[in-house]
């Protein structure tokens, strides 16, 4: 007798660039961790061909797709049904496709759950009641924007070099934001008011080789200042936050948790993450 041959589902990862992306290692460990048959790699999107890629990818079968940079706006726009956590950030980092083609395509986004589970759980700091302060006004901070207001934090700013983008996502989530009795506002990043206990940064203003955006004075003693990107993009903002008495975070918790919700999503198991984390921190480190 032969023995039924496993079906092995595929997924990917798909922007541009895509080389230096962790998200194979940290689903290959999952589907091991778990019995899951999944096979994930990189899908390189030419700039001006992300659509025509995405359905290549899912004509071949393949089980779904992360997104990432630059476009998770492009993905909400091809998905057929999204999560309410997707419809309120306009960005979609995760695409199951639960048919060939566009019409089957369910869009997630689950960045801002990995945000907040590696504040809460990895990092120990519940968030309700909590004065946050959220850097930036781009797709980082969109996706994570929902999240943070569902923790219920007393006050919640997001400021921005562009003002208006800052108003614009406020306003976005403000009916929200009055659900969860959280006092959302915009302003400007050199109008921050002082002493928050927790800032997190979503610009790339350090890929663009500048310092942090704001005054020290933003951070409460003791404060956690966390950074969504991981490895040398991240030194920069966690060495400021060091040097000023704050608790530096990278975003590789984030990377990690955001993984485990699109894992679910897909395969519809919850694996656990912190040995993969662990795994994943130590080669980081090694390499820095
Ligand atoms: P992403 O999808 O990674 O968020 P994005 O949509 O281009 O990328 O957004 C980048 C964010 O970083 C924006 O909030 C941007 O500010 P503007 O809206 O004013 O462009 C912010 N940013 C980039 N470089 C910056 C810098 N040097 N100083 C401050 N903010 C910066």
């Amino acid at each position: 007798m032969t023995a039924k041959p496993v079906e092995v589902t595929r997924y990917a990862v798909a922007g541009n660039p895509v080389a230096h992306s962790r998200s194979p290692q940290i689903h290959a460990a999952f589907a091991a961790q778990t019995g899951q048959s999944i096979h994930y790699e990189r899908l390189l999107c030419p700039l001006d061909d992300f659509a025509a890629t995405i359905r290549a990818f899912a004509a071949s079968g393949a089980g779904g797709c992360n997104v990432t940079v630059p476009f998770k706006f492009e993905a909400h726009a091809l998905a057929a049904r999204l999560s309410p956590r997707a419809r309120l950030a306009g960005a979609v980092n995760t695409l199951r496709f639960d048919d060939t083609t566009e019409g089957g395509w369910y869009g997630d986004n689950t960045d801002g759950a990995g945000l907040v589970r590696d504040i809460e759980a990895n990092a120990g700091l519940p968030l309700a009641g909590k004065r946050v302060l959220l850097l930036g006004a781009g797709g980082a901070s969109a996706g994570v924007l929902g999240s943070l207001i569902a923790a219920r934090p007393a006050q919640l700013v997001l400021a921005n070099r562009t003002a208006d983008k800052a108003q614009a996502l406020v306003e976005s989530h403000a009916a929200w934001a009055r659900e969860h009795g959280v006092a959302l506002s915009a302003c400007a990043l050199a109008d921050c008011p002082a002493g928050f206990d927790v800032l997190v940064n979503g610009t790339s203003a350090s890929l663009a080789g500048s310092g942090v955006p704001v005054a020290p004075a933003v951070l409460a003693p003791g404060a956690l200042a966390l950074d969504m990107m991981y490895g040398p993009a991240a030194a920069p903002f966690l060495a400021w936050a060091r040097e000023h008495g704050a608790v530096g975070r990278d975003g590789l918790g984030m990377l990690v948790e955001q993984a485990a919700e699109a894992f679910a999503v897909w395969r519809g198991v919850a694996p656990q993450t912190a040995a993969v984390l662990s795994a994943l921190r130590a080669e980081v480190d090694a390499k820095s």
